[in-house]
């Protein structure tokens, strides 16, 4: 595959080693940045940058484009590149807007090209093995619980800085991430939110830093979340418990750290190979992604798909601010019914 790689920040940095590492080859980069630009002429002095991506693609023949910007506005780059005949690996959120998600995704179907969202969390190890036993010999999933505590530094160098400013930043860069795993994990859909979020009174985002939600699933499942990225402690806290009808699996990292057990005695550690966090699970998903694109397949984590994480993701905010509960399915249709009056 020949691949051009869109938007070359912190991420991007990181996608610039994995595309390499998983063998496809990235003929130009783009990034507006004067440090971001130098930054890759420096570490890969062979590949041609380009400040402007339409640059990028009109001088390289490409088969795909991977998407490492900023999620908001992001149509004005996916859509070019529909239009260019690229398929697209996209960065997660694929919007932060439900419509202008959903404009993406019918673009791309039209298109006949493929969209992919990198959910790169479903790729770690961890999850393998939890998805594994939650969906094996355990019996029917009772409930789940995913609790997640980070005090989270936005201005601490190396780190993106458009999270500090903009809407809903926990609920969109962080919690799409669990309600993601969540649908994956449990292989349920999501169908209705009742979620509050709010900002913690140290936060030191403009919006709200803290999520608390219960989701209703297929299958009956419930499962309830508080995700936050201001606390009172350094000390980070991940846990993620799914008692089931014989047993209960107990995950307290994001990276690692799984257990299970019954009702007759103590939990047991579930050994999970050693990872290299956000490059590991970016390989295991970017090699999927784009070895379904050359063999023509049916690519994970689809442009589709991502719309339920997303609708379910929006609809806490919908739930929050209307104080009752939404269905995510719901939201996709008032979102393709707003598409079709504006056409
Ligand atoms: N999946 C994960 O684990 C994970 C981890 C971190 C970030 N992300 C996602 O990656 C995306 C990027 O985050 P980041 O941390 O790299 O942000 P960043 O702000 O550090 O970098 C974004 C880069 O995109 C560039 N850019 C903006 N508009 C562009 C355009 N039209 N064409 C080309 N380049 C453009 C910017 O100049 C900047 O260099 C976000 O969607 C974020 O949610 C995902």
């Amino acid at each position: 595959m020949r691949v051009v790689q869109i938007g070359l920040g912190a991420r991007g940095r990181t996608w610039a080693r994995v595309l390499r590492e998983i063998g496809v080859t990235v003929v130009a980069s783009a990034d507006p940045s004067d440090d971001a630009l130098a930054w890759a002429r420096d570490a890969y002095p062979d590949c041609p940058v380009y400040a402007d991506f339409r640059d990028a693609i009109r001088a390289h023949a490409a088969d795909a484009a991977a998407v490492i910007t900023p999620p908001i506005g992001r149509a004005d780059v996916l859509l070019p590149l529909f239009d260019a005949g690229l398929h697209v690996v996209s960065e997660k959120p694929l919007e932060t807007n439900l419509v202008e998600a959903t404009r993406i995704v019918r673009a791309a179907e039209r298109s006949g090209r493929q969209l992919s969202v990198c959910l790169n969390f479903r790729y770690l190890e961890v999850t393998r093995a939890l998805r594994a036993r939650v969906l094996g010999p355990r019996g029917a999933i009772l409930y789940g619980t995913f609790l997640y505590h980070i005090n989270r530094d936005g201005r601490r160098p190396g780190l993106n800085r458009f999270p500090l400013t903009m809407d809903d930043p926990m609920l969109l860069e962080q919690s799409i991430h669990h309600i993601d795993l969540i649908r994956h994990v449990y292989d349920a859909e999501i169908e209705s939110v009742a979620a509050e979020i709010f900002n913690p009174a140290e936060s030191m985002y403009r919006g709200d830093a803290t999520v608390s939600a219960i989701f209703q699933m297929d299958r009956g499942i419930r499962a309830s979340y508080l995700g936050s990225w201001v606390t009172g402690t350094n000390v980070r806290a991940f846990e993620w418990r799914t008692d089931c009808e014989r047993g209960a699996l107990v995950q307290r990292a994001l990276f690692g750290d799984l257990y299970e057990g019954d009702r007759t005695g103590p939990l047991h550690a579930v050994p999970v190979p050693e990872v290299e966090p956000f490059v590991t699970d970016t390989i295991g998903y970017a090699r999927a992604a784009f070895a379904a694109l050359a063999a023509g397949t049916p690519v994970p984590c689809s442009g589709a798909d991502h719309l339920r994480s997303l609708a379910s993701t929006i609809a806490c905010r919908r739930s929050s601010d209307d104080g009752e509960a939404i269905h995510p399915a719901d939201l996709i249709a008032e979102a393709d019914a707003a598409l079709t009056a504006a056409s």
